[in-house]
């Protein structure tokens, strides 16, 4: 009998299909002989055999994620800040024309998006749990509330600034358990008109790729049209548009109106059609998806022994809170891969959560070529590949294991 669990969007019941094992905080770099004890919790998925939201068996407080330490920057891509760039000029010329024009950004973390429409004049206002991040976007002039945004912040932003034409959210909502207190809060301070668009990895992308290590503590849903739509209906809210973005591995971005406020387009009908015909929300699809999860793990440790054995350097590259559920689930231990490369200040100099492989500034690769590079950004697979050719021209070769293990 497969583990179940209550749907956090339904109540329905919530039927396991993978269990990565026990799993610490993705992003909780461990400071060397702190001795402090790590977190760790049960990480498994399951699909709600009502609303057919995917979604973790398990959640993690969100004080132990979000807080002022926390380390991702949003900025450490040129890609995502050309995306975000692109998007809030989209939003300066399409939703944000009318009479003083406001928009909110849940998770705004260090202004990528926002910098863009303060700079316009625009009326913006960040919501950014983490200390450390909301100071950065602050700093660049851009207006932020410290605060986990819900149903009370909402109404609290309603009252002082009035209702918002555009709310806005990339990887942050999939991160939110507490769906009912933000929805609710969406529609009492969405303007008539507004819209609430956000946009987080697609599980379609994630079950043809088997990109598992999307799945991790900060990642609680999963979402597809289909469940994205019956959410936004049991909340007076409808799926208006959706688009498929190529960042991050394949996202899809979803835009709600207030129920009946504006006229759903084609792309809606086609994906929730594609979904179907792909049998993304049906049990086996799930269970094959994790038949295959098995074989990249069988595949990457099969490799990494063998180089080891043969005296091969191999450097992971990108301490993504993605390599957390990879070096965990697959066992990868500092033996296997000696230290990850990493550009973000407050990873470096700490161990990698769980496995407490060193985690050091890009310097040490780049001065000292690996034979192999095992790219947990893969993500970021383009921008990093054109970037290193000195690395490939050296001899170095990439390992990947998205969608299947592989050396290029
Ligand atoms: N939007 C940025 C991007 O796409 O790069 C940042 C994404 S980061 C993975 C997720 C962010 O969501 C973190 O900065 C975290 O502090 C924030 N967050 C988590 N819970 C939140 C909540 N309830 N309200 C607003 N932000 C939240
Ligand atoms: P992400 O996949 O969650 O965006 O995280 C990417 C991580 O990889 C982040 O810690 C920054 C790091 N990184 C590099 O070290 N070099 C790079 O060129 C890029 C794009 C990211
Ligand atoms: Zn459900």
């Amino acid at each position: 009998m497969s583990a179940t669990s209550e749907c956090r969007i339904c109540d329905g019941t919530v039927t396991e299909f993978i269990d990565l094992g026990r799993q610490p905080l993705s992003d909780a770099f461990v400071v060397p002989g702190d001795g402090k004890k790590e977190f760790f919790f049960r990480l498994a998925t399951g699909i709600c055999d009502s609303c057919t939201m995917v979604q973790l068996m398990e959640e993690v407080p969100r004080d132990l994620m979000f807080h002022e330490a926390y380390p991702y920057l949003s900025s450490g891509s040129a890609v995502m800040r050309t995306h975000f760039h692109e998007l809030a000029k989209r939003f300066l010329t399409t939703e944000l024309t009318g009479e003083d024009p406001f928009i909110v950004e849940l998770g705004c973390n260090d202004g990528i998006m926002l910098k863009a429409v303060a700079d316009a004049g625009v009326r913006q206002l960040g919501v950014e749990p983490s200390g450390s991040v909301a100071d950065l976007a602050a700093a660049k002039g851009i207006r932020v509330r410290k605060d986990f945004f819900e149903e009370a912040t909402a109404v609290d932003i309603r009252e002082n600034d009035g209702p918002a034409d555009v709310i806005y959210a990339a990887n942050t909502l999939c991160h939110i358990p507490y769906m009912d207190s933000i929805l609710k809060g969406v529609t009492k301070l969405l303007g008539p008109n507004g819209v609430f668009v956000f946009e987080d990895p697609y599980l379609g992308d994630i079950v043809e790729r088997t990109s598992f290590d999307q799945i991790y503590d900060e990642h609680f849903f999963f979402f597809t049209a289909r469940s994205v739509q019956e959410m936004a209906r049991r909340n007076g809210l409808e799926l208006v548009d959706v688009e498929r973005i190529p960042v991050h591995g394949g996202e899809v971005r979803y835009t709600l109106a207030l129920a009946g406020a504006r006229k759903p387009t084609e792309a809606v009908a086609e994906l929730l059609a594609w979904e179907a015909e792909r049998k993304l929300a049906e049990f086996a699809t799930l269970e094959q998806f994790a038949a295959n999860v098995k074989q990249i793990k069988e595949d990457l440790i099969a490799l990494l022994t063998k180089l080891r054995a043969e005296g091969k350097r191999v450097v992971g590259y990108g301490a993504t809170a993605k390599s957390a559920t990879v070096t965990n689930f697959c066992g990868i231990t500092p033996d296997l891969v000696e230290f990850i490369s990493d550009t973000t200040p407050a990873k470096q100099g700490r161990l990698s959560p769980g496995q407490h492989i060193p985690v050091r500034e890009y310097q040490e690769f780049a001065g000292d070529h690996p034979d192999y590079a095992l790219l947990f950004a893969w993500n970021h697979a383009d921008e990093i590949m054109n970037a290193e050719q000195a690395f490939r021209d050296a001899g170095g070769q990439w390992i990947r294991y998205v969608p299947n293990v592989h050396v290029s």
